[in-house]
């Protein structure tokens, strides 16, 4: 375990090129990713996931490979690779098993591997650390050693960025976390928390997000209830919010990477102990279901005003949340079903993804603008995007039909005066 750190990040996604761009400006990094394509457009200076811009991009000193030799030698190898789960909602360890072999293939003695992918507790040592084994015929806790450190940044979440962000940080013994709390700490302003041992590190990241994930299940709950009661859940949890210690979450569909993934991981885990989860699976069913629950909401509202099958809807916003370009696990496509399984014609527009993306995941061809877009019988806010929070009442009046639904999936005009011959939906 050498003084000068030679680190390897891999895996160049959401949280591998940001940690990897400030890691190089303390140590040597070398940046590996499988995805050819990815690491040709990041030595071009071009970040897709838009979390790094072209200035420090192109001059950022780490290098960039996709060939496993480039990395041989590395003190510490990073791995920030997937962690999906797959169609039954088990977790996808696919992603952290190849990177280990691949990690193994290449390891010298002494070496210190971390994992910053979100797992459950035991993934590092119990199911990594013996791929890596295997792969390299060295002996783990002797001849190499594993670290987990949890990821925690939001992806277009300007603030709380991975070089401000408190880190927490394990090892498999007191050396190499006082290694790997040293070279975190160079990386962030926000300080390092040695957290007791890699599992523990690995059970506080499942339940962050686990938390948020039910926090939002609740509201979602609550915003359905009161939706019967002809009550706005915005109003509401705007009354609420003045007690000191109310808890502020907004409803809304749970989508993306994290927030709805990693309880199922949680869940796995519990699971296979025994213990069957009650709150973390019913969060995950109650926010799941919100997409179709809005879908059956605006049907309603234009059945109100007589308009059903044919009728025309644009929906704006497909990401999973706002001010990204990032497609996965979106739920807005559970409204688009529901509508478009309703008759009406509907179309997207979205101000920042892909729309090669948009085609290859949801089979959905984006409008290219909505500058002209006019004729529309509801218009749908379902991600807040910039672009979509500066509509002024002329723009609904150009969109809309007379008499047109705006339906507001996520309260961002809540505050903005319509014409008096639009209605509105909100939750
Ligand atoms: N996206 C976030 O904001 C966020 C936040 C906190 C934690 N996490 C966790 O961090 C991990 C990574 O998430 P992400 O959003 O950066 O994913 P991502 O899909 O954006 O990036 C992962 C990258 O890893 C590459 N990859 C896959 N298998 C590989 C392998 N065997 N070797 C090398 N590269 C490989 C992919 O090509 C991809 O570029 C996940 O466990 C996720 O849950 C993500």
């Amino acid at each position: 375990m050498a003084d000068t750190k030679k680190i390897a990040v891999i895996g160049l996604g959401y949280v591998g090129l940001p940690l990897a761009v400030h890691l190089a400006k303390h140590f040597p990094v070398i940046g590996l990713d499988i995805d050819a394509n990815r690491v040709d457009e990041l030595k071009r200076g071009h970040d897709r996931t838009r979390e790094i811009d072209r200035g420090p991009l192109c001059d950022t000193t780490m290098t960039f490979a996709t060939d496993p030799a480039a990395i041989a030698g590395s003190d510490i190898f990073i791995v920030t690779v997937p962690t999906p789960v797959d169609k039954n909602n088990l977790p996808d360890l696919t992603a952290v098993k190849g990177a280990s072999r691949m990690v193994g293939g290449v390891i010298g003695k002494g070496a210190i591997v971390v994992y910053e992918s979100t797992v459950y507790p035991g993934v590092t040592e119990d199911i990594a650390g013996p791929e890596i084994e295997a792969a390299s015929g060295l002996k783990c806790g002797v001849d190499f050693f594993l670290g987990y450190s949890p990821e925690r940044i939001n992806p277009g979440d300007r603030e709380h960025t991975v070089d401000r962000i408190t880190k927490v940080v394990a090892g498999q013994t007191p050396e190499v976390t006082q290694i790997l709390g040293d070279m975190y700490g160079k990386l962030t302003s926000g300080g390092v928390f040695l957290a007791r041992d890699i599992k523990t590190a690995e059970a506080a990241k499942v339940i962050e997000n686990a938390q948020r994930d039910i926090n939002i299940a609740f509201v979602n709950e609550v915003a359905t209830i009161f939706q019967k009661m002809g009550l706005s859940v915005y109003d509401v949890l705007e009354a609420a919010g003045t007690k000191w210690n109310f808890l502020k979450f907004s409803p809304g569909l749970v989508g993306g990477h994290c927030i709805g993934v990693d309880p199922f991981y949680l869940a796995h885990a519990a699971t296979t102990i025994g213990h069957h989860p009650e709150i973390i699976l019913a969060g995950r069913r109650i926010n799941d279901n919100m997409g179709g629950y809005v879908a059956d909401c605006i049907a309603l509202e234009l059945a109100k005003r007589g308009k059903g099958a044919g009728a025309r809807i644009l929906m704006l916003g497909l990401t999973f949340k706002e001010n990204v370009p990032d497609l996965r696990n979106s739920h807005v496509i559970d409204i688009v079903k529901g509508l478009t399984g309703r008759g009406f014609k509907v179309e997207v527009h979205d101000a920042f993804a892909d729309p090669a993306e948009a085609k290859e995941f949801f089979d959905i061809s984006l409008l290219p603008s909505i500058d002209d877009a006019t004729g529309y019988d509801c218009v749908v806010g379902a991600v807040p995007h910039e672009p979509y929070l500066a509509f002024t009442p002329q723009k609904f009046t150009e969109i809309l039909t007379d008499d047109g639904l705006v339906a507001d999936v996520k309260g961002m005009w809540r505050n903005h005066a319509l014409p008096g011959n639009l209605f509105r939906w909100q939750l």
